[in-house]
């Protein structure tokens, strides 16, 4: 399986000229390295605009709908991101749980309708804060068999998850490999419970916090690690090439 970098562009750049610029150095750099998948998560107004010069990069929205249709204002349904070309889907990311109080039961009720629509849905999860008394663990668990309720045994390999800390998040503080190799050991037993471990093998987690140029070849080297989610790096081509070069 090929590693994975997706970029979630979050809410920049603020013109069409920039974004062309950032796509274009995702694709750039993703046919330099074509045994890794690239992910690209423009806004949403820009997707059509980019669609028809994307390859080989994957297009991806950064949050669909728990409807297929109806009166829904502000929303976009799964079908209607696979009508414009996105190919992915990233879902529950913590600044959605956190801005518009999205719950597991919603991030994976969108999860769900994504496979139907035959996205692949980045389940996003992590905690805010990694205390002493290791209550993270418990809210690990809880958020990721929420997250993945609705997640088949059949689906569970077409599934990505990204851990993402949120505290390490847009901080340049990155987490510790050796922490890093713990919570993806911790990630796989809880998926060895719900999908057994021929299922949970198969499952491609990625990490997301602070990942850089100075940091990508030390956590990319971390068994489990299937590639990263890619916050403010996403606009700086520098960065795009080193993280990109690092999962190669
Ligand atoms: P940063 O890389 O800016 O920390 O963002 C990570 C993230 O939230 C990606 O979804």
């Amino acid at each position: 399986m090929k590693k994975i970098a997706a970029f979630n562009w979050k809410l920049k750049p603020t013109n069409i000229k920039e974004a062309q610029a950032t796509l274009r150095a995702h694709k750039k750099y993703a046919k330099a390295h074509p045994d890794v998948q690239v992910v690209s998560a423009p806004p949403m107004p820009f997707v059509h605009k980019l669609i028809s010069d994307v390859s080989p990069v994957g297009l991806c929205a950064q949050d669909v709908s728990t409807k297929f249709d109806g009166a829904h204002t502000g929303q976009s349904s799964a079908a209607m991101l696979r009508e414009v070309g996105c190919s992915y889907v990233i879902v529950g990311h913590s600044e959605r749980r956190a801005e518009f109080g999205e719950t597991d039961t919603m991030v994976s009720k969108k999860a769900q309708i994504a496979l139907e629509q035959g996205l692949t849905p980045i389940i996003c999860f992590g905690e805010d804060d990694r205390d002493a008394q290791g209550r993270y663990v418990d809210l690990l668990t809880e958020q990721l068999k929420g997250s993945l309720e609705l997640i088949s045994d059949k689906n569970s390999s077409k599934i990505v998850l990204a851990y993402e800390p949120i505290w390490a998040i847009g901080t340049g503080a990155s987490i510790t490999t050796d922490d890093l190799f713990s919570t993806l050991i911790l990630i796989k037993k809880i998926l060895v419970d719900i999908y057994g471990e021929r299922r949970a093998n198969k499952v491609q987690i990625l990490y997301g916090g602070s990942v850089k140029d100075h940091n990508a070849d030390e956590l990319a080297a971390v068994p489990g690690v299937s590639g990263f989610l890619v916050g403010g790096a996403s606009h700086k081509p520098e960065m795009v090439k080193a993280i990109i070069a690092s999962l190669a």
